[in-house]
This record gives structure tokens, C-alpha cells and sequence, in this order.
């Protein structure tokens, strides 16, 4: 799979795996393996709009490194499928799952269309990644193609651009590689014209902010041991990007929402 973007390098790998985990517990309050702006308390909401439960086929779209998704295993004992672009996630997914069967994590790219029979998941999920996808009429369709009658969908898009933000301010954010941004009320368009009907769109910006200068801070914290990990400039470059996200957000230039859809029955 090409592009996995340069920011996640070396966030997915073996050696850094406890410094990692330590600065999430810090960031988060909980480690759920997440590598995003994903809380706890929003996993277990999507978790429910969603109707997880014993056996329900979930297909976790971009996973990172399985936490989140193994989480929704743990708690409502559904059964995942995860793709994701980078193959060391997908290893360091594969290790978290062990040999239990109820999930299965796979390299894939999510841009293109997946290798899933129609009709083969019950729900989806997509955490604060669609924005690296390029065709997102292509991926809400594919998506649309892989739920069943009745399936429900939800993904986050932290990239709805609702104030002025400048040249330089997107120069910072695209430093991360390739996204796309949207205008307020695109997806809730885009996924009607996939064939889903849209139940909620959440607004999540208040935590948005809030994760964004924990991980600055945290990681500012952890500058020494992150510096060594991720080198000076990779290190510089994701404080910049945290720290410019933190004030586009607080100031509600960018918001992120939440959006749930239903495949109709
Ligand atoms: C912000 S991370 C979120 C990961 C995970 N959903 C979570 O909440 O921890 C975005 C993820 O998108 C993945 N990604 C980027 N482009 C992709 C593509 N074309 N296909 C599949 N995964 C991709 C990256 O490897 C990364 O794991």
C-alpha cells in the first residue's frame, strides 16, 4: 500500500511501544491504544449508537494499531475486522489480538476499494482517518457496499474547516501528509448520496481542543525520550502540528464531528 503518512512512522513500532502507552495513560487518562483524538467516553457512545454486541461483525476502517478495537471487543463482544495502511500497526494490531478469533487485522488501503464480500459487516467504524482518504464519494460507497441492509456507520472527520484558516496554518496542518478538508454539512451530503441515511452529526470540537494541547503538553513532557525516538525535527514538526490544532480548535476554526448513518433496511 503507498503513502502511509510520514507522521504515524515509527509511532506503530516495537521499540517505542512503553513510551507510547505512558504518554496516551497521561494524555488520555486511559490507554486504549488509540493514535488519535479518540476518548473513551466516545468509543463507548459510538460503541452504542452503533449497537455492538455479542457477534455483530464490525469493520474498523484505518485501525492503527487495534486498541480502539479491541476495546469494542472487550466491552460488547462483537467480532472485527481491521485494515489499516501501515503494516506495522497492522503487526502490532495482530499482537494484541492474540490467537482469541474475534478479531483479524489486515493491510489494506482504505482509499481503494476493500476486499470484503457485500453485505459482510453489520457496522463500521472510522476513527479520525477518512481524511487521508482521497475519493471520499468512492469510500462512503465502498462502505455503503460492505454494510449490510440496516448496518450502521460512523466515522469522525476532524478536518470540517468552519472559520478563515491561512496559508501557513494549512501548511502546518498538511506537514502531517496528504488530507482533505471539507465544509460544514459536505459529509452529512456526501453520505446521503452514498445511499445511507444520516441519523446524527456531533459536534466533538470541546474535546477536539482539549486532546490536542494534552498531546502537546504531554509530549513536551516527554520531550528527551520522544526526541530520541522520533528525532529533532519529526519531534518539532508533530508539537508544531499539535499546538497549531489546539488553537485552530479552541478557536473553532476547525471542528471535528461524529457522524452516524444507517444503510436503509
Ligand atoms: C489518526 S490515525 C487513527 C488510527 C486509529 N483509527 C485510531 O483511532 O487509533 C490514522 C490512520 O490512518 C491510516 N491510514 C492512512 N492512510 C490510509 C489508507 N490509505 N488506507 C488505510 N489506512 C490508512 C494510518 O496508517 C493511521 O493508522
Amino acid at each position: 500500500v503507498e503513502q502511509v503518512p510520514e507522521h504515524y512512522a515509527g509511532m506503530y513500532r516495537h521499540a517505542a511501544a512503553d513510551t507510547y502507552a505512558e504518554v496516551r495513560r497521561a494524555i488520555y487518562g486511559e490507554d486504549l491504544g488509540q493514535n488519535s483524538w479518540l476518548t473513551r467516553e466516545e468509543l463507548d457512545r459510538f460503541a452504542a449508537a452503533l449497537r455492538l454486541g455479542p457477534a455483530v461483525r464490525l469493520l474498523d476502517v484505518a485501525c492503527g494499531s487495534g486498541g480502539p478495537a479491541m476495546h469494542l471487543v472487550r466491552t460488547t463482544g462483537c467480532v472485527v475486522t481491521g485494515v489499516d495502511a501501515s503494516d506495522d500497526a497492522i503487526t502490532a494490531a495482530g499482537e494484541l489480538a492474540g490467537a482469541g478469533g474475534k478479531a483479524r487485522f489486515l493491510i489494506a488501503d482504505a482509499a481503494a476499494r476493500l476486499p470484503f464480500d457485500d453485505g459482510a459487516f453489520d457496522a463500521i467504524v472510522c476513527i479520525d482517518a477518512i481524511n487521508h482518504l482521497a475519493s471520499r464519494p468512492a469510500v462512503l460507497a465502498d462502505w455503503a457496499r460492505l454494510l449490510r441492509p440496516g448496518g450502521r456507520l460512523s466515522y469522525t472527520d476532524a478536518l470540517v474547516v468552519t472559520g478563515p484558516v491561512s496559508s501557513d496554518e494549512v501548511a502546518v496542518r498538511a506537514s502531517i501528509g496528504y488530507q482533505v478538508v471539507t465544509p460544514p454539512g459536505a459529509n452529512e451530503r456526501l453520505l446521503e448520496a452514498a445511499g445511507l441515511h444520516v441519523l446524527e452529526a456531533d459536534d466533538l470540537t470541546d474535546s477536539f481542543a482539549r486532546i490536542a494541547a494534552r498531546r502537546r503538553d504531554v509530549r513536551a513532557g516527554h520531550a528527551d525520550t520522544l526526541r530520541q525516538i522520533e528525532g529533532d525535527a519529526a519531534f518539532d514538526g508533530r508539537q508544531q502540528f499539535f499546538d497549531l490544532t489546539a488553537r485552530l480548535a479552541e478557536e473553532r476554526r476547525l471542528s471535528r464531528f461524529a457522524y452516524l448513518a444507517e444503510r436503509p433496511a
